[in-house]
């Protein structure tokens, strides 16, 4: 079966990193405005810095829990597309290759003058210098508010050709990924949502099944593995 998962900040809750949406999540001390915009990192990249800081450290201390390893048994039993809005790299510490980062990655940077993209080193500065042009121009390859999501052709071509999509802990308010299930659905995907509670989105979706992902992932993955 052709299978297309979306993963959102509930997968990786349980490994102890913030999702943004929670009473006690990312956005309620950080302005999105802030910390998550180019307007934002314009007027202050010292912050802008600091924030990517302090989440590139909780990734790596972080550690895949049993709803990311899971996905790589499903990988093996049928052909899996996993696209990710997650920036940390827990899909890919539990084993999974080709993982689409279509906000970007905590690991990355790039070069806001030339693209230049490159691993980042654990602590960004604004007075760091690209390596490939020497500009003062360094970012996090992190896709901000106003920015395109990446590989967006490649998404939508394989929601396209799904006989399943899965979302699993996204909230399903930030667009495109909320579009996701619908534009799956409309090319005759059955839609899939493993959730806490029920998405914004979730009248897009055939199917809930809620509750925390170290669960209800690894049971659904044994369900159609065997099916
Ligand atoms: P949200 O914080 O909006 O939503 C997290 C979702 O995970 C909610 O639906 C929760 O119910 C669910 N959840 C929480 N704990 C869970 C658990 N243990 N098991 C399963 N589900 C759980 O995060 P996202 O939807 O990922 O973008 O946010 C989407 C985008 O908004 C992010 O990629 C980020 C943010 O602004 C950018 O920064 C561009």
């Amino acid at each position: 079966m052709r299978i297309t998962i979306l993963t959102g900040a509930g997968i990786s809750a349980e490994s102890g990193l913030a999702t943004f949406r929670a009473s006690d999540g990312l956005w309620e001390n950080h302005s999105i405005m802030d910390v998550a915009t180019p307007e934002g990192f314009t007027k202050d990249p010292a912050l802008v810095h600091a924030f990517y800081n302090m989440r590139r450290k909780a990734a790596l201390e972080a550690q895949p829990n049993a709803a990311h390893l899971s996905l790589l048994r499903l990988a093996t039993h049928h052909d899996l597309t996993l696209v990710t809005q997650n920036v940390d790299d827990l899909h890919e510490r539990a084993g999974s290759r080709d993982v689409i980062h279509m906000h970007g990655a905590l690991n990355r940077a790039c070069c806001a003058a030339c693209g230049h993209n490159w691993p980042a080193p654990m602590v960004m500065h604004p007075k760091d210098s690209c390596p490939a042009c020497g500009k003062p121009s360094p970012r996090p390859d992190i896709v901000w508010f106003g920015e395109m999501p990446l590989h967006m052709e490649r998404i939508w071509d394989v929601l396209e050709n799904s006989d399943l999509f899965v979302a699993i802990g996204t909230s399903g308010n930030v667009y495109p990924a909320a579009g996701f299930a619908q534009h799956a659905g409309r090319n005759g995907a059955k839609c899939l949502e493993l959730n806490l509670e029920a998405s914004v989105n979730a009248d897009d979706f055939d199917q809930q099944i809620l509750g925390p992902a170290s669960m209800t992932v690894p049971g659904w993955v044994d369900d159609i593995c065997h099916a």
